[in-house]
């Protein structure tokens, strides 16, 4: 089954022609990063219009890549759910355009479902049950993925996202925005017990991450006050080994709890260097088997969507001419439920 896969939830238009769930054909990526690199964060309305001007000429590329016509497509699946909504709104309206000129069926797809599947593309013997981590810039998750499609929260973020605070502190330390990749970088060599800084623990597997944010923002507030320098390698080391700190052993004891020795990691902070190497450490150590996609299909692309579109297809999750996008939505929910 030959699935188009539509991803605009944010500041990526991605589009991506995958068979049956597994097997990539094309996966054409645009970034906006450079458009709002200027403002230190993505404008929505900009996002939206870049969106409208790409995404014709991408699907026709994810097309010709795939060496397919577009009446050889089986379905159309695209996010719906969560993001940006004048951002979601482009891609779902053109979803909804191209299944019903195709008169193929119209999958939407929960973003956060997507970054999961990202692992089954990666990782053709991977199958639920399995806990995964989603960390991205809008969101902290720790998630029992039951099935492909039945999915139950264990954990997620009181406040801030992990790449929120990433992309907060590498702003205030002058790096381009999205920070998380350039930060990452500058932490090599770096002392992570350079700087004390907070790790925030609240009951059963939540995430606080705002204190930690507000923590380092006034390490460097204060340093610039006193006019004193900052060893920003022992900074960026501190911050990234306190993420760590908080995202590492909570999730490690919610693999724990379900007995499934399989741990998927997902979303664009997956990317983190330190990240990946203490989970490899502690999986190791706990004889648990580790899922990290690579960093080509950490962050949002379409392939993702048109993976996780196939097995929403599968249960039967699908959309009429009456879809709609929503800004928030837990991946436990289906869509028209
Ligand atoms: O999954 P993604 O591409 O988009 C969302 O759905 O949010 O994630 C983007 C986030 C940004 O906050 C970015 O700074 C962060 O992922 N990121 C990283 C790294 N690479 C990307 N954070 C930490 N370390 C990295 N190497």
């Amino acid at each position: 089954m030959l699935i188009l896969g539509i991803e605009s939830s944010c500041d990526e238009t991605a589009l991506a022609v995958c068979r049956d769930g597994r097997e990539i054909l094309s996966n054409c990526v645009l970034s906006q990063i450079d458009m709002h690199t200027v403002y230190g964060g993505v404008v929505p309305e900009i996002a939206s219009r870049k969106h409208v001007e790409a995404i014709g000429h991408l699907a026709d590329q994810a097309l010709s890549q795939a060496g397919i016509t577009r009446r050889e497509l089986d379905a159309i699946a695209v996010t719906a759910a969560p993001g940006l909504i004048g951002a979601l709104l482009v891609g779902v309206n053109f979803a909804k355009a191209a299944a019903l000129a195709l008169d193929v069926p119209l999958i939407p797809v929960h973003h956060i479902r997507g970054h999961i599947a990202a692992n089954y593309i990666a990782f053709p013997e991977l199958e639920p049950p399995f806990v995964c981590l989603s960390v991205s810039g809008g969101n902290s998750l720790i998630l029992d993925v039951r099935d492909y499609t039945e999915i139950r929260v264990m954990g997620s973020t009181r406040d801030d996202a992990a790449g929120e605070c990433f992309d907060k502190i590498a702003r205030v330390l002058g790096m381009p925005y999205p920070g998380g990749a350039a930060l990452d970088s500058r932490s090599v060599g770096g002392d992570p017990n350079g700087y004390p800084l907070p790790r925030t623990k609240i009951s059963g597997y939540d995430f606080s991450f705002s204190g930690l944010k507000t923590a380092t923002l006034n390490v460097i507030h204060n340093a610039g006050q006193r006019g004193e320098d900052l060893n920003i390698p022992d900074l960026c080391a501190s911050f990234v080994s306190a993420v760590c700190d908080m995202l590492v052993p909570r999730t490690m004891e919610a693999l724990g709890e379900t007995g499934y020795g399989k741990l998927a990691v997902a979303g664009g902070v997956a990317a983190n260097s330190h990240i990946r190497a203490a989970f490899q450490k502690q999986c190791g150590e706990a004889g648990a088997r580790l899922f990290m996609p690579p960093l080509s299909l950490c962050g949002d692309n379409g392939a993702m969507i048109a993976c996780q579109g196939y097995y929403e297809y599968l249960a039967g999750h699908l959309a009429d001419q009456s879809l709609n996008a929503a800004a928030t939505m837990t991946p436990d929910r289906n869509f028209g439920k």
